[in-house]
């Protein structure tokens, strides 16, 4: 069965993307909304998009004229009676969900597919809404719809056995990678995503760091393309917040237990880009908002004279001949007087014995460099309950001599990349212990659907699983939080000295371990 003719109910930033997808891989779109002024809207986020490719050279106007004129506006349900897929891209609420599939499932024929692209919601309670629920599969896409290249092609036990596999022949031919996955709450991508982006609002709200720093982390501590806040800006806080809504009430694990301030600023309207607000400010597509107290802490001078205390080994000596490179005095010697006393600071090690021994705590600033001293690296300038904010503005200001990035972090486990990264490892190892799905596919759809450059599994070998593991072990003795407790997989590759990647976990039957073929 080859589709040709699609309709996309739900014109919202992802609807439209999703629209844009089918019209440019050469599908006649029919478009429905609620009413006149939101299908307008719809429309102009996909003008706007369209034409945005043609100025970065992507597209030219007589292929925007054309995918254009591939989408039709429609008249009401009515007008998906002739397709042979209708998506669904409403709001994340069933009863919305089942209401429109039962408008679906009056006007389309039998033969036509029904997809919802939920997120989160259960895809047979839809499908079992229904007359004929074997032609119900999801069709999750990511946004934005038509940069991700994931489809989850999301199959029920009631799904007929063809239907999915012509859904991954369509998105493959939309230039997506589908993967099939079983109806289990937020999928793969979204079941790994969005406890993390929560755990994000959570150390905002409780000024662990500020918007700024967190996603900084993010991008420039763990190279992932966007920051968590950020990314709750794009893909909207109302609908993040209904999927761990949904993730909670799925497996009620504290991860999901949506953060205060998520629902607040939610109900505050500050639902992301799409109002113009979220966590941050937006003018269109460009972030604006009040100058951060980064931006203004930049042009902080470096010291003259710093102390250094380290461990004497390459990372001292490297950083010491930095420091002199860049024009500061730099001294081994604690009692000698100077601006600044930088601890060159472990990963999992707290800052404050070092500032304390080295009797100036107030002037101390731990300094955890992430990547060595290339420009554009990553420091945290780790505080301590002792630190002075003068002797911060001076870290600040030694970094930026440096040519380094900053973040600033409290002296607790992790500090700021490890606090968000750890933990979000440590739900991906849980999801593979879980037999949720495999470390490869996890890998793919983190990938695939959120540009992520390394999978988690990836990023745990490149870490090392020790490391990791000592540090979440740090969290889980500070906060007690059972989702900071090492997943028992997690030990095992530590103490085995075994890395994830091309390990099949396979469960060990009644007759032993499970063996390949
Ligand atoms: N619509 C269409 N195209 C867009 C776009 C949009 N909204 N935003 C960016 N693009 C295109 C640009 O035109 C550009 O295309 P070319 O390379 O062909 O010129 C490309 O994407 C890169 O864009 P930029 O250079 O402007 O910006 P960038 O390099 O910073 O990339 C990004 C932007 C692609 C969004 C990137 O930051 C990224 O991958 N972020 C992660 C997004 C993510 O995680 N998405 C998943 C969220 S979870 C979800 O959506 C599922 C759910 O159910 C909630």
């Amino acid at each position: 069965m080859e589709i040709r003719e699609v309709a996309v109910v739900g014109l919202g930033t992802m609807g439209a993307g999703i629209a844009e997808v089918f019209a440019r891989a050469g599908l006649g779109v029919t478009a429905i909304e609620a009413d006149a002024e939101a299908l307008r809207r719809g429309l102009s986020t996909l003008d706007a998009s369209l034409s945005r490719a043609v100025s970065r050279g992507k597209l030219d106007a007589r292929e925007q004229s054309e995918i254009r004129a591939r989408v039709r506006l429609g008249g009401g349900f009515a007008s998906a009676a002739g397709v042979d897929l209708a998506i669904e891209v409403v709001p994340e609420r069933l009863e919305i969900k089942r209401q429109v599939f039962a408008e679906l499932d009056r006007v389309c024929s039998p033969d036509a597919i029904l997809a919802t692209n939920t997120s989160s919601l259960s895809v047979t309670e839809i499908a079992a809404g229904t007359r004929h629920p074997g032609r119900v599969v999801g069709m999750h896409f990511f946004n934005p719809a038509p940069v991700m290249r994931l489809v989850e092609v999301v199959s029920t036990v009631l799904s007929r056995e063809d239907v999915p596999a012509i859904v991954a022949d369509l998105a493959r031919r939309l230039g997506k990678t589908p993967v099939q996955v079983g109806d289990r709450a937020g999928f793969i991508a979204n079941a790994l995503l969005l406890p993390y982006l929560n755990h994000a609002v959570g150390l905002l709200e409780t000024g662990y760091a500020t918007a700024a720093d967190i996603d900084t982390a993010a991008t420039a501590g763990i190279g992932l393309p966007m920051g968590p806040l950020a990314l709750l800006d794009l893909i909207g806080l109302d609908t993040s917040l209904s999927i761990l809504e949904v993730l909670y009430r799925e497996f009620g694990r504290p991860r999901y237990c949506p953060a205060p301030l998520l629902r607040r600023l939610a109900a505050a309207g500050r639902t992301g880009r799409k109002a113009g607000r979220g966590v941050h400010e937006y003018a269109g597509a460009r972030r604006t908002g009040p100058a951060s107290a980064e931006q203004n802490e930049a042009g902080y001078p470096a010291p003259d004279t710093v102390t250094l205390i380290g461990a004497g080994d390459e990372h001292e000596t490297a950083l010491a001949t930095a420091l002199a490179s860049a024009g500061m005095n730099v001294t081994r010697n604690a009692a000698h007087p100077t601006e600044l006393v930088v601890i060159v600071a472990e990963a999992s090690q707290q800052v404050l014995p070092a500032a304390l021994a080295a009797g100036r705590p107030d002037q101390a600033v731990g300094l955890h460099l992430l990547d060595g001293l290339a420009p554009g690296s990553l420091a945290e300038l780790v505080r301590t309950s002792l630190t002075s904010d003068k002797s911060m503005l001076a870290a600040v200001g030694l970094a930026a001599r440096l040519g380094l990035a900053v973040v600033r972090a409290p002296d607790r486990p992790g500090f700021l990349v490890g606090a968000l990264l750890y933990p979000h490892l440590a739900d991906a190892v849980r999801m593979v212990e879980d037999d949720y799905a495999t470390a490869a596919d996890i890998d793919a759809a983190m990938m695939l659907g959120c540009g992520y450059p390394q999978g988690p599994f990836q990023l745990l070998d490149a870490a090392g699983a020790t490391d990791v593991l000592v540090g979440l072990r740090a969290m889980y003795l500070a906060y007690g939080f059972p989702s900071f407790a090492p997943p028992p997989l997690l030990a095992e590759h530590a103490a085995a000295g075994i890395d994830f990647a091309g390990v099949g976990h396979r469960r060990a039957g009644p007759a032993g371990p499970a063996t390949a073929g």
